[in-house]
């Protein structure tokens, strides 16, 4: 056997084969038994002891070196093993739409695994617009079963950096441009995810809203944004998710790398928040030993270095023994390895065992793309197109047949399989419609597809058109921004060349958010899809012929021109010499909007339905209790004919504030379902925090004594009931 063999054995992960599977559990059983036995009165070892026993029973068996082994990889995606205390090396795999095939172990490259198939779930934007937690819970928990299955016990996701600018190549990866909503849908998730003794890992702490210079870009935001933009998702991850693990960003603030960043990671993400997990670096993202030590980082990964001279590594040693650096703060951040470790149950018996691609996990998928796909434009009732009507149908559009699970860089997913558009329009209507495929355009592809296309379109009763953005270098994808927000390849001038050809055509996006204005008065019906995932085809197919009502809703702004939003009118996108300054302070995606009277291409919150839904009725009660100020209450009703679902959303502006606050902000949401004719009361609980706002010169937050206008409705700029609340006294926030 050659030494690189032997790594590469050395490397086989964990339970992947179900017979493995099996007599790696006898084994396991076998082996906690004994080792029980023989130390039974090992603390550490025992479930039953409460968490922190156990932890500080282990740390206090390790010598120096098993500490330091724990605070740095030694592989791309590994941390060392230590045999003699029964810790199996730990294995971390992105995240965060499903578990990326195996890598390394020290490149880049895939492990050449045939068993490391997963479940591809919806691209994290699709979540967010499904704007329903329970799936968001129910997402997170099936990627936990397949990381279980997969032998991993850190998964790195979810992503909740906040949609900054349109053009920043990472925003399919995440939750959109909303703190609150953001904050709602990664709690659920990490909380799904988190339940399968595999513990998540939000990404990436902080400010990370753009890819160009990420390594270095240096991040000046005023404190206000800092803390009720950019950081709340993180804080709910932590504090309403009970997330184990925070990754910090690669970008710095305030001239200090964000991984090692003293005031993101001592000061709010530790002792503020309370933070009890472990906080790990970016892949690359660590720069200097007395601020690893010192600044917060728990454990250092994909360092461009030999494992042994990371910086928590020998550096960090040398320090230690020569008094740099202190003892106490090596005990820590071991401390909070063990207690990830422990609580993630890897030294128990019981310890899940997960599961892969089972038909369950797939139904997940699906109904995420079906829950997350927005219908934002849908002119006399085209949709839902009915089978029955249909001779020809003409699918264009070169997203039709493209595979994207595997795309955007570290999210990419070796797909179990993944059903494409056309597929999904296959397997939906059968042999009684026929459907002809043109694929329309491609990157460098001729004058010759876009005229195949509409002689396509000419003939056929309706034209699905699926086009938008795919995973290539400088669209939706990790390392580089776009450059603009415009469809690329010819797409803006084919798809008029199509409804000149055909007026009834469906455009379907797929990917993040495009300038539509070269067409979109004349298309009758549109659809956002993102990247719908591994069963995106029949989600889609499900949605356009009614299967499925729609109620999908934007988690972002869409702006007409790139130029209306906030980062590109202020001009400091993507910063210079090395800095960008937020400007734009507070005003974000619809804040900015608001705030500036632009008329957005869809707003915020926005998506329509195959019903109608009407809102009447608003009651706010002042609540009594410590943290809840009021409840708000209100009947929405189905008023069509169809089954459909409706997100409700709450909004609250402040009037006359002390300091500037955006004119609303989303602060509550509740996915009601409804037969036709049916009314649901929905109650949606304001927390203080639905009030306050960070007082930069007190440094808390403040619910001030004032009046509140609490909006209700369909998006942010459809809110029918409105109604003011007025609260009791000043209340300062912890
Ligand atoms: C990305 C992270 C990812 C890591 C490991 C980095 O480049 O920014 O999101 O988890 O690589 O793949």
């Amino acid at each position: 056997m050659t030494s690189s063999q032997q790594t590469a054995n050395e490397f086989r992960r964990p339970g992947v084969s179900a017979g493995r599977k099996l007599i790696r559990i006898s084994i396991l059983f076998i082996f906690f038994a004994i080792f029980r036995s023989v130390a039974a009165d090992l603390p550490y070892l025992d479930p039953k002891r409460p968490l922190d026993t156990r932890v500080e029973d282990l740390l206090g068996r390790l010598t120096l070196e098993e500490k330091i082994s724990l605070l740095h990889a030694d592989s791309k995606f590994t941390t060392a093993a230590v045999p003699r205390l029964g810790i199996s090396r730990r294995w971390l795999d992105d995240g965060p739409h499903g578990v990326r095939e195996d890598i390394g172990p020290d490149t880049w490259n895939p492990a050449g695994r045939t068993d490391d198939f997963a479940t591809a779930m919806p691209a994290g934007i699709c979540l967010a617009a499904t704007w329903n937690p329970e799936l968001g819970f129910k997402e997170g928990e099936a990627i936990g079963q397949e990381a279980r299955w997969r032998g991993k016990d850190i998964m790195l996701g979810p992503g909740v950096n906040i949609l900054r600018t349109p053009l920043c190549g990472r925003n399919f990866e995440y939750l959109g441009e909303d703190p609150f909503l953001s904050g709602v849908m990664c709690s659920g998730y990490i909380r799904g995810e988190q339940s399968m003794d595999v513990a998540s890992c939000v990404k990436h702490f902080a400010l990370n809203n753009q890819e160009y210079e990420r390594g270095t870009i240096n991040v000046e935001v005023d404190e206000r944004a800092l803390r009720e933009l950019y950081l709340p998702a993180f804080k709910a991850a932590v504090q309403s998710g009970g997330v184990w693990c925070v990754m910090g960003a690669y970008n710095q603030l305030r001239h200090q790398h964000c991984c090692h960043n003293d005031y993101l990671l001592n000061k709010i993400l530790k002792e503020e928040w309370g933070f009890q997990g472990l906080v790990m670096s970016d892949w690359g993202g660590t720069h200097d030993a007395r601020q690893a030590a010192g600044n917060g980082l728990d454990l250092e990964m994909g360092s461009d270095k030999p494992y042994d001279q990371y910086y928590l590594a020998q550096p960090y040693v040398a320090g230690l023994k020569a008094g740099a650096f202190p003892m106490a703060g090596l005990d820590e951040k071991v401390r909070r390895n063990l207690r990830v470790m422990l609580a993630t149950h890897v030294l128990d018996a019981d310890r899940k065992q997960g599961s892969i691609n089972t038909a369950a996990h797939q139904t997940v998928a699906r109904q995420v793309a079906e829950e997350g796909i927005v219908l934002l434009k849908n002119e006399n009732h085209i949709l839902p197109l009915n089978a029955n009507k249909l001779k020809t149908i003409a699918v264009i559009g070169q997203n039709a047949t493209r595979l994207h699970a595997h795309g955007g860089d570290s999210s990419g997913i070796k797909a179990f399989y993944e059903i494409p558009p056309l597929q999904g329009l296959v397997n939906r209507v059968g042999a009684n419609v026929n459907i002809v495929f043109s694929e329309g355009y491609r990157k460098n592809g001729g004058a010759d597809l876009a005229e195949r296309a509409v002689a396509a379109a000419r003939t056929a009763d309706v034209v699905i058109y699926i086009g938008g953005l795919n995973h290539d270098k400088g669209l939706d994808c990790e390392g580089a921004d776009r450059k603009d927000m415009k469809l690329p390849c010819g797409q803006d001038a084919l798809i008029q060349r199509i409804i000149a050809a055909n007026p009834m055509t469906v455009v379907v996006l797929e990917g993040t958010m495009v300038e539509m204005d070269a067409w979109l008065a004349k298309v009758p019906a549109l659809l956002q899809a993102w990247y719908p995932g591994i069963e995106g085809g029949n989600a889609l197919a499900r949605v356009l012929f009614g299967d499925v009502n729609p109620s999908g809703k934007l988690p972002a702004t869409f702006p007409k021109k790139l130029a209306d939003s906030p980062a590109h009118a202020l001009g400091d996108y993507p910063g210079r010499n090395g800095t960008v300054t937020y400007a734009e302070g507070l005003l974000v995606g619809y804040r900015w909007f608001d705030a500036k009277s632009i008329e957005p291409q869809f707003p915020f919150g926005y998506g329509l339905s195959y019903t109608t839904f009407k809102y009447s009725n608003l009651k706010l009660r002042a609540a009594n209790s410590t943290n809840l100020v009021a409840t708000a209450q209100f009947e929405v009703e189905n008023t069509g004919t169809a089954f459909g679902a409706e997100v409700a959303q709450l909004y609250v502006h402040e009037k006359n504030p002390r300091l500037m606050r955006p004119e609303r902000e989303l602060k509550g949401f509740q996915k009601v379902l409804l037969k036709p004719g049916e009314s649901k009361t929905v109650t949606i609980p304001l927390e203080a925090a639905a009030f306050a706002f960070y007082d930069d010169r007190q440094k808390t937050w403040v619910v001030e004594k004032n009046t509140f206008t609490i909006g209700v409705g369909s998006s942010s700029r459809d809110l029918p009931l409105t109604a003011d609340f007025q609260t009791a006294k000043t209340i300062v926030l912890k």
